[in-house]
């Protein structure tokens, strides 16, 4: 059996289970993570979003292993092949970065050597955690240069990460992050530096290449149209947790949480129904000490009395799409009445 169906049959590459990672700041303990699983199969892209502050990039950091200091995570397993990475040292996870798990951040240069030959900082890895001799590794790393794109690989090669543009730096990550060949690539805001066209042309050479090689993608990002350009799922998060999620156009077309749907109105070009831009009001939950029942409740026009004490744990709808609201059904309702109004 080859292909998706026989991918979904295998379980997924990665599997996170009621995830919680807590940062002890001066005002207390920071809930940053609280309660996050989900699921990513072979070659799929899945989208994260949410407002800043939701949660997304600890939730990849926490994936990844590389949480800040004060940051740990108290509770949950993060299932990659089915083998849990929340027990293991630090020695134990960097074998599993770069041949399992890679990571391209927002700010390339942040993860890039200055003073390193860009060509010697693409090799490292294969010399790292595939054993290849100096000569190999070159190779690999000005294959790979070609295949994201880099003219002239081979005098590129020598020169050094100032010596490049925003866009062809994060050509660089993305030819990192495959060095070693990846079952997953986590992306926190990869093209958001990056001005729109260069945005759409890596986007595009990050999708192509994850599809050609199979790799699966975690995608964090603020912009609904790259989600639908480029994910297959998308997760929702608000206040540490993950409030709604599914299929990336039914998610994005017909929300069924008033947080998504306040998302969705607030961003362009997703939903062409509107005109008007409209911002979610209020402000996120404090993460300290969030609101009892739904945490969206100070916020939502729909709240009632049991959105402020009822638990809100996502539910599974009919197609595969789960939702955290209590009273979903008024998504779609709002939405049908908004698409009779002229
Ligand atoms: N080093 C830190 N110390 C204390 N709190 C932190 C630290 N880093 C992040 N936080 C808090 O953890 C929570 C989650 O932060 P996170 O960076 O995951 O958000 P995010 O969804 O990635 O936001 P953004 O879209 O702005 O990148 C936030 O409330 C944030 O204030
Ligand atoms: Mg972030």
């Amino acid at each position: 059996m080859t292909g998706p169906t026989a991918a979904a049959a295998a379980g997924p590459i990665l599997a996170v289970r009621d995830l919680r990672v807590q940062i002890s700041g001066r005002r207390g303990t920071v809930r940053a993570v609280d309660g996050v699983s989900l699921d990513v199969v072979r070659g799929e892209a899945l989208g994260l979003v949410g407002e800043s502050g939701s949660g997304k990039s600890m939730t990849l950091r926490a994936i990844l292993g590389v949480l800040p200091p004060d940051a740990r995570v108290t509770s949950g397993q993060i299932l990659l092949d089915g083998a849990d990475l929340v027990p293991l040292s630090q020695s134990a996870l960097n074998r599993i970065r770069g041949p399992k798990i890679a990571m391209i951040f927002q700010e390339p240069m942040s993860a890039l050597n200055p003073v390193m030959r860009v060509g010697h900082q693409i090799a490292e890895g294969p010399r790292v955690h595939l054993g290849y001799s100096r000569s190999k590794a070159a190779e690999r790393a000005l294959d790979l240069m070609r295949r994201v794109g880099i003219p002239d690989p081979e005098r590129r090669f020598r020169a050094y990460p100032h010596e490049f543009s925003g866009g062809m730096r994060q050509r660089v990550m993305i030819a990192m992050a495959l060095s070693c060949d990846p079952e997953i690539i986590l992306c926190d805001e990869p093209t958001t530096a990056l001005d729109v066209t260069i945005q759409d042309q890596i986007l595009r050479l990050l999708a192509r290449l994850c599809r050609e090689s199979d790799v699966s993608l975690i995608f964090v990002t603020h912009d609904l149209p790259v989600v639908a350009q480029i994910c297959q799922r998308v997760a929702v998060m608000y206040g540490g947790q993950i409030i709604e999620h599914g299929d990336t156009r039914d998610i994005l077309l017909d929300p069924r949480h008033p947080y998504t749907l306040g998302l969705v109105r607030s961003a362009p070009d997703v939903e062409q129904v509107r005109e008007s831009l409209v911002p979610i009001p209020g402000s996120p939950p404090s993460l300290v000490s969030p609101p009892p029942g739904c945490r969206f409740h100070p916020r939502c026009s729909f709240a009632e009395e049991d959105c402020r004490v009822m638990p809100t744990p996502l539910r599974l709808l009919p197609g595969g799409r789960s939702t955290a609201c209590l009273h979903y059904e008024r998504c779609a309702e709002a939405l049908a009445a908004e698409q009779v109004t002229p």
